[in-house]
């Protein structure tokens, strides 16, 4: 397969969307750039992993794998299951060590979804640890006097954006159900990485150069990450005591010590206290907190069950949508090369987001029609507005059956993460896919006890209605903003054969389809299916991929007529198929490898 990709500077770029798909400019800007250049290989098995990865091929292995977004993170989570861990014990190291070493995407400040296949009773379940909004905040809470919504960087940087956080109880409850290795012993790498120093990558280098002036409006975000009023460089030795501190009162007691007790003091005084922008976040916020348990939402696609997670993400059922919208089209026929699949591909998209935009939020505040969205009936008879050869002149939100009355207006949310995903494969079979994130780049920039808080609520509609409708993904006390996160576990005949996600705001739902596409219709191997060069619908614009071959589509698809725009597209898809051996892959835009024995 031919893959062309250079490393380049964000081409940040305003886009103009489809009239009835309700977005916001921020929608739009990509959110995390590109790596430049590559994390210095730390031992011949990391080089070998960054081989396989640029040459094209997974990395192979018999018993165990995990892929994920730096490798000394990946390390860590090696070390646990060579000596027997779980890949929830896994995860909780991986998580850890991201947190530090790639602190802009994820962190014990933010949230999580996971996706656990467990072997023993060969189940899939879910589990929850979003942020939630504060119990003081109102739905016009990121609206100016004037009841218009802040710009989007007003809103985020600051206190403001700040939701309680969910990721420590989610590792807490992942391994408490599954875990087998001791807890304390899961922040060990990240105890000693933190307070022994670890080398600064070229992307965290980059991004902090890039962020320099909202990094600086907090002195204990600037003197972390741009010490002397420099910013850190790439190669440097950084070292982080505050945030080794708090992994040793995690591993020492356990998500309490994180949602009581001092550091919860001083997330709470760290928010409202933030200057310019101070937010809500309450001790009782934290008190409440709670991993929710959902189960897993599955669209069949071809032999397999595409299986993610529900509301309050918007992932699996947008991500099924586009899937289940497609099956009646031949697309390995077609190809990959085939301006027609791109077609159907991107209007298919346009449709799944239509719904999106309409439907999909925190469905413990508002009633959805989650089974109707992906009711193989509905797909059917909206897939047949494919039929045609040129792109659908205009979108708009499907009539999914619900068992209830609803009438929404079109969503306004923002998304600009960061995020990061994880996929693990233990010796026992258990299969993990975890997407985490603090949402943009740095968060909310507001640092405490060595890390980031997450500026999540800024997921939420910033508008609350649209000519007196309300929206659904609004702002209530306690919600959980609807996310775009989706970590996928495919399934064939009862069993997994693929865990996989991307970061990337609103166009992870894109990353994931196509990368499952080019791996189920097009018989990419998993590494080829996440080096595939993007090409990305969701309110009308066709985004290709600056750099690839996906630009040779430019004018076939705006002679259907698409609007193309040649972008940046910066996935960070890490995958791992599941058969005779474990095959696993990286994103070649990112950090990240796969390691595997
Ligand atoms: N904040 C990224 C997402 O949840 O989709």
């Amino acid at each position: 397969m031919k893959r062309i990709w250079q490393f380049g500077i964000l081409a940040s770029a305003f886009v103009v969307g489809a009239p009835l798909v309700a977005q916001q400019t921020a929608d739009s800007v990509a959110p995390e750039s590109a790596t430049e250049g590559s994390v210095q290989a730390v031992s011949s098995v990391i080089a070998d992993a960054y081989a396989a990865r640029e040459a094209g091929q997974p990395v192979v292995s018999d018993n165990w794998m995990v892929a994920a977004a730096n490798p000394l993170a990946v390390q860590a989570g090696a070390d646990v299951l060579r000596v027997g861990g779980s890949a929830a014990d896994a995860m909780v190291a991986v998580q850890v060590v991201l947190g530090l070493v790639e602190p802009q995407s994820s962190g014990i400040g933010g949230g999580a979804f996971l996706v656990w296949y467990d072997a023993a009773s060969k189940k899939l379940t879910t589990l929850d640890g979003r942020e939630t909004a504060p119990l003081d905040a109102t739905p016009t809470l990121f609206q100016d006097a004037e009841g218009q919504p802040l710009k989007f960087f007003d809103a985020v940087v600051g206190g403001r954006s700040v939701g309680t956080p969910g990721t420590p109880a989610l590792l807490a409850q992942a391994h408490r159900r599954w875990g087998r290795a001791p807890w304390p012993s899961l922040f060990t790498a990240g105890m000693q990485l933190a307070e022994e120093g670890f080398t600064v990558s070229p992307r965290l280098a980059g991004l902090v150069e890039r962020d320099t002036d909202r990094l600086n409006r907090f002195p204990a975000t600037a003197e972390y990450f741009l010490p002397n009023g420099q910013g850190v460089q790439a190669g440097d030795t950084l070292k982080n005591p505050a945030y080794g501190q708090t992994l040793r009162t995690l591993a020492e007691q356990g998500a309490d010590g994180f949602y009581a007790g001092p550091i919860a003091a001083d997330i709470v005084r760290t928010v409202q206290s933030a200057p310019g922008n101070p937010g809500v976040l309450s001790a009782v916020d934290m008190s409440l907190y709670q991993v929710k348990e959902r189960d897993a939402v599955c669209v069949t696609y071809r032999a397999h069950d595409v299986c993610g997670m529900g509301p309050p993400s918007s992932g699996a059922l947008t991500v099924g949508q586009i899937l289940g919208l497609l099956e009646p089209y031949d697309l390995a026929a077609l190809g990959a090369e085939n301006p027609e699949s791109w077609r159907l591909i991107g209007d298919a998209s346009r449709l799944a987001f239509a719904d999106r935009g309409r439907f999909m939020a925190d469905n413990d505040y508002v009633p959805m029609p989650t089974k109707g969205l992906v009711d193989p009936a509905y797909l059917t008879t909206r897939s047949k507005l494919l039929a045609g050869d040129d792109a659908l002149p205009e979108v708009a939100p499907g009539n999914p059956t619900f068992d209830h009355a609803s009438n929404w207006a079109d969503d306004e949310a923002i998304e600009l993460p960061s995020t990061s995903h994880i996929s693990i494969v233990d010796a026992y079979g258990n299969v993990l896919s975890m997407t985490t994130t603090i949402e943009n780049a740095f968060g909310s920039r507001l640092m405490t006890n060595g890390f980031l808080l997450n500026n999540e609520l800024t997921d939420f509609s910033f508008r609350s209605h649209r000519d007196g409708v309300p929206i659904a993904n609004r702002l209530e006390p306690g919600k959980r903003p609807r996310s775009s996160m989706a970590p996928t576990i495919v399934m064939q005949d009862g069993a997994p054969v693929l865990a996989i996600g991307s970061p990337g705001g609103s166009r992870i739902i894109g990353y994931v389809a196509t990368a499952i596409i080019g791996w189920a219709d097009w018989g990419l191997n998993v590494q080829e299916a996440l080096s595939m060069p993007h090409l990305v619908n969701r309110f009308g614009t066709y985004d290709l991929e600056d750099g690839t071959t996906a630009t040779a589509q430019a004018d076939a698809l705006s002679a259907m007529g698409f609007e193309v725009q040649i972008r940046s597209l910066n996935s960070g898809l890490h995958a791992i198929e599941i058969g005779e051996t474990l095959k696993g892959g990286a994103d070649p835009r990112r950090e990240g490898i796969a390691l595997g024995e």
